[in-house]
């Protein structure tokens, strides 16, 4: 009989998301008079902006000419689109790419997640804690983890402690670890990291000889002009690290799927024998063999993100979801909540009450004020006694959601 991969059965519960949306869900089933307001998973509310529209519009339109149709593209994405992230998002803030290290793809998340693919499966994995799960729960499904523990926690996998004591910022292990994911400006809990802390783990990974998987997800929501928005800003970080960037929250794009990731050639890991390998063929070869490429359509959207209109209007979004990120920082601190984050990153992660649970404030929200978050726990241990809400709702949600919330206490 075909035999399953057990890995799977080592998972601690549902992937987070789905499992708030089943309990909101069952919720809304029993009440179909409330009137739900998501803060929960970052999905964003924006219309596209004009710009991106018409460049799709035209793409479509090439598809529908002889002369213009387009079939598969390159697997590693359209030279128009690299060109215009290499000298918009990179070489603006001094960072020189090749064509050959950009890859475009359908997102980031399975990025995270498939890059594990190039890394022996004895390398120890850390993660900070909280963390976005989409690391932890791939490590489990890859076989790279034993059994969780009472707290969830995987044996085979160091976790770093995110608290409001060290600011969110985790200190470099003092165990040896081979792959560090890193996510800033943060997914949940909204730090961001500056010039020193990145420094700090570009040498920590050069001098143990591990590999930084760095998520840039939210960099366009930096707004401290201090912090860097590429690890690669850091010297000598090609030789140690690869980042992940999306257009999902930049530009609107979690329904249309757009996203790259930079392998640098500097960067290697180690063969059996010790003799070190680039990382960056190896990842093309797995692009090229399991992926086809990012639509042509959504390719054409993405560059237009990087036209002066384009820029315009994208930058017009970011703020209005900035503005909620005020919003909703101001209006719980004005109720006594301690928040965090919100000022260079779309989350806001917030304390719950002195011996109220993340998933029970979760609870008492969405009973009390029908508004959604994210329990800090689906995070991680160390997010219990936290919660998390996007800036992402439209800004009349946002308003509505926190006079809910006021009128609730
Ligand atoms: C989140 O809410 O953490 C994100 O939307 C998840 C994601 O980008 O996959």
């Amino acid at each position: 009989m075909t035999k399953i991969n057990e890995n799977f059965l080592k998972l601690q519960a549902g992937y987070l998301f789905p499992e708030v949306a089943r309990r909101v869900r069952a919720y809304q089933a029993k009440n179909p008079e409330a009137k739900i307001i998501s803060l929960g998973i970052g999905d964003v509310t924006q219309p596209l902006p004009p710009a991106i529209i018409e460049a799709m519009q035209k793409a479509v339109e090439d598809m529908a000419g002889a002369n213009t149709f387009r079939g598969y593209g390159p697997e590693q994405g359209y030279d128009f689109l690299i060109e215009a992230i290499i000298e918009n998002d990179f070489k603006s803030r001094g960072v020189d790419l090749d064509k050959s290290e950009v890859f475009i793809s359908d997102g980031a998340k399975c990025d995270t997640a498939n890059i594990q693919e190039m890394f022996g499966l004895d390398n120890i994995v850390a993660v900070t804690d909280p963390v976005y799960p989409v690391y932890v729960d791939s490590s489990v499904m890859a076989g790279r983890t034993g059994q969780a523990n009472e707290k969830g926690q995987y044996d085979k996998i160091v976790y770093m402690p995110c608290t409001a004591e060290n600011n969110f910022i985790p200190e470099p292990p003092t165990t040896p670890v081979d792959i560090i994911y890193l996510c800033f400006p943060n997914n949940p809990t909204g730090a961001a990291a500056a010039k020193e802390t990145l420094s700090e783990w570009v040498d920590f990974a050069r001098r143990t000889g591990a590999i930084i998987l760095f998520d840039a997800a939210y960099e366009a929501f930096i707004t401290n002009p201090d912090i860097p928005h590429s690890i690669y800003e850091i010297d000598g970080a090609k030789e140690v690290a690869i980042e992940f960037r999306s257009f999902s929250k930049t530009a609107g794009f979690t329904g249309v799927r757009c996203a790259f990731t930079v392998v640098p050639r500097q960067l290697t890991a180690a063969a059996s024998n010790g003799r070190a390998v680039e990382v960056n063929p190896l990842w093309n070869r797995r692009h090229s063999t399991k992926f086809n490429g990012a639509s042509y359509v959504s390719q054409a959207g993405a560059a237009a993100v990087y036209t002066p209109e384009g820029r315009k209007q994208t930058r017009q979004i970011i703020d209005i979801y900035m503005a909620n990120a005020a919003l909703i920082r101001k209006s719980l601190t004005k109720l006594g909540y301690k928040a965090y984050g919100g000022v260079n990153a779309p989350y806001i992660w917030v304390k719950t009450p002195a011996g109220v649970g993340s998933w029970d404030f979760f609870d008492q929200l969405l009973q009390k004020a029908n508004v959604v978050g994210t329990p800090g726990a689906g995070f991680g241990p160390a997010g219990e006694g936290y919660f998390r809400l996007t800036a992402f709702a439209t800004p009349a949600n946002v308003k509505e959601a926190m006079q809910r919330i006021a009128n609730s206490v």
